[in-house]
C-alpha cells in the first residue's frame, strides 16, 4: 500500500510525503519583488513534501495580471532567495512556476504598452486583472515571429538560472491553462504556418524546445511541467488532436528525465475533464513522473496513488486555508474553508493569518 505521508522520490530529491502545494496566483507584490510576507506564507506551508510557487512571470513581456512576482531581475531573485531559504530551513522543497501569459494580456501591462504576444492574433475572450484599474478584456496579440522563438525560451533559461541561483529545487514550465504554450498546443489558437503550427509536431516543438533549454541550463531532473489536457482555460475552443497531442507528447517526454509531469484538472467541464483513461493511457505512454492537481482529497488521493494512476497528489486551495494541511490529512482532522474574496491582491489577511490546528 502506497501512502500519501510517507517520503517518495522526486528527479534527484527526497521528499517528505506524496502531497504537494499546487501554484497558486496570489497577486499581493505590485513592485513583482517577494518580500517577507511570501516568505512566511510559503514558510509556513512547508510541510507540504513540494511547494511549487504561484506563477512567476519570466519577462516584463510574459505578464498579464498585476501584483505577480518576477524573475526578470536580480532584486526578483534576491526576494526569492529569502522564500527558498525560508522553506530550507522549515524542511521543505520549493519550486517556481515559470510563466509567460501570451495572448491573455492587456497592453497596459506590456513593456511600452505594446500588443501581447502569442501564436496568432486571434483574441481571447477572457478578462485580465489590471491593478487599480480592476479588469479589462485581453487584447488580440501580435503573432511571434518565428526568428523571435529563441528568444523567448532564452527568458525561460534565464529566469531558471536567476531561480537555481535563488535557491530553488527546480522549477515547473507553466504549460497549462491557456497561457502562451497551450496557445501554440491548442490547434484552433494556433494558425501558424510554421514550423511551430500545423501538425502536432510542430504545435508541441516550441514547449519540447523551451523544457530541453531548462533541462541544459538547470538540470532534467530539476525540471517539471504543467500541462492541462481538456481544460479549455482562458478561451480555449475544443480540440480534437488532443488525444493524439498528449500520446505524442508522453512519447516526447519519455527519455528527457524530467523532474515530473504535472497533469491540472480544473473540473471547468462541471465533472473531471481528465477522464481515468485517459491517465491510464498517459501513464502507459510516458516513463515519468505524473502529478495530479483538481480537486483532490485525502479519499481520492490515496485511491489514485494505490490504483497506480500518479506518484504525487497536488492540493490548492485547501493549502491556503490550512498551512499545516498535511498533518491534518494524515490525523484526519477537519479542514478550514479558504475565503475567495482575499484569493487574490490585499496584504496578510486571507494569506498569512490562517491558523495551524
Ligand atoms: C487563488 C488561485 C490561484 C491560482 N494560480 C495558479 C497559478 O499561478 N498557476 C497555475 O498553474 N494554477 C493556478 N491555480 C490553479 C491551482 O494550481 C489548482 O490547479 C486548482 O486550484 C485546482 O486544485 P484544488 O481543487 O486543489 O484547488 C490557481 C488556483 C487558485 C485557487
Amino acid at each position: 500500500m502506497n501512502s500519501l505521508f510517507a517520503p517518495h522520490t522526486l528527479g534527484s530529491l527526497t521528499l517528505g510525503n506524496r502531497i504537494v502545494m499546487a501554484p497558486m496566483t496570489r497577486s499581493r507584490r505590485p513592485d513583482h519583488i517577494p518580500d517577507a510576507d511570501t516568505a512566511d506564507y510559503y514558510r509556513q506551508r512547508a510541510g507540504a513534501g513540494l511547494i511549487i510557487t504561484e506563477g512567476v512571470f519570466v519577462s516584463p513581456e510574459a505578464q498579464g495580471y498585476s501584483h505577480v512576482p518576477g524573475l526578470w531581475t536580480d532584486e526578483q531573485a534576491a526576494g526569492w532567495a529569502g522564500v527558498t531559504e525560508a522553506v530550507h530551513g522549515a524542511g521543505g522543497r520549493v519550486f517556481a512556476q515559470l510563466w509567460h501569459v501570451g495572448r491573455v494580456s492587456h497592453s497596459s501591462l506590456q513593456p511600452g504598452g505594446a500588443a501581447p504576444v502569442g501564436p496568432s492574433a486571434l483574441r481571447a475572450q477572457a478578462q485580465v486583472w489590471i491593478g487599480d484599474a480592476g479588469f479589462a478584456d485581453a487584447d488580440t496579440p501580435r503573432p511571434l515571429r518565428t526568428d523571435e522563438i529563441p528568444r523567448l525560451i532564452a527568458d525561460f533559461a534565464d529566469a531558471a538560472a536567476r531561480a537555481a541561483r535563488s535557491g530553488f529545487d527546480g522549477v515547473e514550465l507553466h504549460g497549462a491553462h491557456g497561457f502562451l504554450f497551450e496557445q501554440f498546443l491548442n490547434a484552433h489558437v494556433n494558425d501558424r504556418t510554421d514550423r511551430y503550427g500545423g501538425s502536432v509536431e510542430n504545435r508541441a516543438r516550441f514547449l519540447l524546445e523551451t523544457l530541453d533549454a531548462l533541462a541544459d541550463r538547470i538540470g532534467s531532473h530539476r525540471v517539471g511541467v504543467r500541462l492541462s489536457p481538456f481544460t479549455l482555460a482562458n478561451d480555449l475552443p475544443v480540440d480534437d488532436s488532443t488525444e493524439d497531442l498528449y500520446a505524442y507528447l508522453a512519447q516526447q517526454l519519455t527519455g528527457r528525465a524530467l523532474a515530473y509531469v504535472h497533469l491540472s484538472d480544473l473540473h471547468l467541464s462541471g465533472g473531471s475533464d481528465i477522464s481515468e483513461d485517459f491517465l491510464k493511457t498517459f501513464r502507459h505512454n510516458y516513463d515519468g513522473t505524473v502529478l495530479l492537481a483538481g480537486g483532490l482529497d485525502r479519499a481520492r488521493a490515496e485511491y489514485l496513488l494505490n490504483a497506480g494512476l500518479v506518484d504525487f497528489a497536488v492540493f490548492g486551495r485547501p493549502f491556503i486555508a490550512n498551512p499545516d494541511l498535511v498533518e491534518r490529512l494524515r490525523d484526519d482532522l477537519p479542514l478550514a474553508t479558504p475565503d475567495p474574496a482575499t484569493f487574490y491582491g490585499g496584504g496578510t489577511e486571507g494569506y498569512t493569518d490562517y491558523p495551524r490546528r
